[in-house]
């Protein structure tokens, strides 16, 4: 039997365990599996999105409702200014996202009365919707009967099937094959926590889970599919804290125009020193320490300085780019990078 006959084969038996299991174990009560109303299908695009690279606990925790109360709609995204969607989204990382959010809703206002289009290949050409995200979309908030893959998805199926480097195209196949086209909603969502839960990237839970008699990758999890390989890039930050006579703290602040590959964009950070500029100025600052930070691809290692406050002729000299002063207390208000609290933090508790 080929895969493609082996998938229509276990489909009916394979669904109702995996549809049982998530009635008595399945994470039922996320506040986005809740959503009720016309504004349901941005609720889900807000929480896809945001759980594109963070942990559910996180957003669940911290962002989802918060980012709501503060968004209630498409509209109100397009018509925020950029920093007050940047500070919700402080600590989630990869704040491109927020960004094209806001692009994409700007767009929906324009385009589709400020919604959220219906079919996938409008949805497709928003900024940020790919084709994970465009399913979730139309099957969670519009109630769409479609099945999508993510890298959660793609492990249950890998190892179902025993596959370790399928194509895009054979797993959209035996994901749509699989699909419950009758309880679509719940079904992917069951998907969503048996890899999450369950079918997990180490050592998964393979004796509790209810699809245990389909699998194919049982003996060997591991090689389904092949681990990625991952290179973390170090990089070595030295950064400055300089705060002048009024108590306010010099910023620098990178935006979109600076290239799209330029960490933080959108965002405040402290100004940083080049490693030759740390020797030369050495008697214009005070060590204050080291912190290890993981930022999507680096591994970084920050040192931090305090500059004394009447070098900021050194701090101009090093920093090709305009500062920007705020006092303490109005940085509530700024979008700051996490390493960039990291640091004042530590400043903070040495002085
Ligand atoms: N990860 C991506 N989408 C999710 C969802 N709807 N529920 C839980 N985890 C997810």
């Amino acid at each position: 039997m080929d895969i493609t006959q082996q998938a229509k084969y276990i489909a009916t038996h394979y669904q109702q365990q995996l549809l049982k299991w998530y009635a008595k174990e399945g994470r039922i009560s996320l506040p986005w599996r809740n959503l009720k109303g016309e504004n349901t299908p941005y609720g889900v695009y807000v929480s896809e999105i945001m759980l594109q690279q963070t942990q559910v606990k996180r957003v669940q925790e911290k962002y989802f409702i918060p980012f709501l109360h503060t968004f209630p709609t498409l509209k109100a995204l397009a018509q925020a200014p950029l920093d007050s969607i940047l500070k919700c989204w402080e600590g989630l990382g990869y704040y491109t996202r927020a960004r094209n959010m806001q692009k994409s809703a700007i767009i929906c206002c324009d385009k589709y009365n400020a919604t959220l289009p219906r079919t996938r290949k409008e949805l497709l050409q928003l900024p940020g919707i790919g084709a994970y995200t465009s399913g979730a979309i139309l099957c969670f908030g519009f109630g769409e009967s479609v099945s999508f893959v993510d890298g959660n998805i793609k492990r249950v199926l890998c190892r179902i099937f025993a596959l370790r480097e399928p194509s895009q195209a054979l797993l959209d196949k035996l994901a749509l094959l699989l699909l419950d086209s009758k309880h679509s909603f719940d079904y992917n969502q069951a998907l969503l926590d048996l890899g999450a839960m369950i079918c997990t990237p180490k050592s998964p839970s393979c004796h509790i889970c209810p699809v245990h008699n389909f699998c194919n990758g049982k003996t060997n999890p591991a090689l389904y599919p092949t681990p990625k390989s991952s290179h973390l890039t170090t990089l070595i930050l030295h950064l400055a804290v300089y705060m002048n006579k009024k108590g306010e703290i010099a910023f620098v602040y990178t935006d979109e125009k600076e290239g799209k590959n330029s960490l933080y964009q959108g965002l405040y950070n402290l100004p940083s020193f080049k490693l030759e500029e740390i020797a030369h100025y050495e008697k214009c600052y005070t060590k204050c320490g080291s912190f290890k930070h993981h930022y999507t691809k680096y591994a970084i290692t920050a040192n931090v300085y305090w500059l004394d406050y009447e070098h900021l002729d050194i701090l101009r000299h090093m920093q090709s780019k305009k500062l920007h002063f705020f006092l303490p207390q109005e940085l509530d208000a700024k979008p700051l990078s996490s390493l960039c609290k990291k640091a004042l933090k530590l400043v903070d508790s040495r002085f």
